[in-house]
């Protein structure tokens, strides 16, 4: 008997814990292929692959260093992913020819499920189009793709921002590390847990971009113009609209060009009327859960833009994954 993931459309709208992915085995091309041209996704952009077990992780790296087995003892399942040496069953498909692969064990059991049902690995990236927000409940899955893809209803993701992507590569004696995306688990606990194990290891800052090709300028936009005010701007005070921040705000995005790498950047039509507030829960993890959601209602009010006003309490490690999304998914970043 075939499985879910061996019959057509060969792809499945997945929870997690982070965001939806859009699953497909690692061992059938007609999904992986499914999920470049369903998403709209460039193939110089790699997939991670999600195991329901280490002993599963292990056969997709032929390097599974100490480090990598700390860290995953430690924050497995849950949001981190490690970009590891691949091995061969991993194809130049889901690394975008890369010889390195992320890997990462979701905190949900129905995706848990999924990968033990299918007794394979699974390449997952976030079931949005390319550039777009990210879902985090079934029913985001089924307004971007419709009938196109089957989806399994998790509820509503509990951690709401991806997963923090990890480079690791062994080094003579030690370990280089450097986050390629952040997310909920920071640079502070992993090298907590590396002291605890007594591990060596040394943070790199600079990576090639090769090496990390998912950094694009923007991405999760969106459907209206987001701009965020920085804290701090002249042109912010005390969250109110001033007449000169709608000014600027008009001319600015009439400039800018119609693309940035690959990805549509949002304009308004005409003169700036409907503005819409967005405003997030102070509490981090809350604020989290919410984005992308609220990303999508408030777009959904059909507003000329949407205006983000950033405090100074949002300048802290806490907030730097949800930072990194909101700045870009903005059209506009108001200094
Ligand atoms: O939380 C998550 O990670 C979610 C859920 C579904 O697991 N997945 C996700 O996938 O966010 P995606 O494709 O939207 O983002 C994956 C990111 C991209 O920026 C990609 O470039 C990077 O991970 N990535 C994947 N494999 C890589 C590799 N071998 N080297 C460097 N970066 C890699
Ligand atoms: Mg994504």
């Amino acid at each position: 008997m075939p499985t879910i993931l061996q019959t057509p459309p060969f792809v499945v709208g997945m929870p997690t814990e982070t965001v939806y992915g859009l699953a497909a085995r690692i061992d059938e091309p007609r999904g992986i292929e499914g999920i470049f041209r369903i998403k709209e996704r460039p193939f110089f952009d790699p997939l991670i692959v999600h195991v329901a077990s280490i002993e599963q992780a292990k056969t997709l790296t032929t390097d599974w260093s100490k480090v990598a087995n700390a860290l995953a003892l430690k924050f497995w399942p849950g949001p981190l992913t490690l970009v590891l040496p691949k091995s061969e069953i991993v194809s130049d498909l889901i690394t975008s020819g890369l010889q390195s692969v992320g890997i990462r064990m979701p905190r949900h059991s129905q995706a848990l499920e999924l990968i033990r049902a299918e007794g394979m690995p699974l390449a997952a990236p976030s079931a949005n189009k390319f550039g777009k927000t990210s879902p985090t409940k079934a029913a985001h899955v089924r307004a971007e793709f419709g009938d196109l893809v089957p989806v399994i209803d998790g509820g509503a993701c509990e951690v709401g921002l991806e997963s923090t992507v990890l480079l690791v590569k062994s080094s003579g004696a030690g370990c280089e590390l450097s986050i390629l995306r952040p997310g909920a688990i920071g640079q502070t606990e992993i090298s907590e847990t590396l002291n605890m194990a007594a591990l060596p290891y040394q943070w790199v800052t600079t990576v090639s971009k090769k090496e990390s090709p998912g950094h694009m300028k923007h991405h999760y936009m969106p459907e209206i113009p987001l701009i965020f005010v920085r804290a701090g701007s002249a042109l912010q005070h005390e969250g109110s609209v001033l007449p000169e921040l709608v000014a600027k705000i008009q001319t600015e995005l009439q400039n800018l060009p119609e693309t940035v790498e690959g990805v549509r950047l949002r304009k308004p039509q005409g003169l700036l009327q409907e503005i819409e507030r967005f405003v997030l829960s102070d509490e981090p993890a809350i604020a989290a859960r919410e984005l992308y959601a609220k990303l999508r209602t408030s777009s959904a009010q059909k507003p000329d833009v949407i205006i983000f006003f950033e405090k100074e309490l949002h300048r802290g490690a806490k907030w730097e994954a949800l930072l990194d999304r909101l700045t870009k998914a903005s059209s506009l970043i108001v200094e």
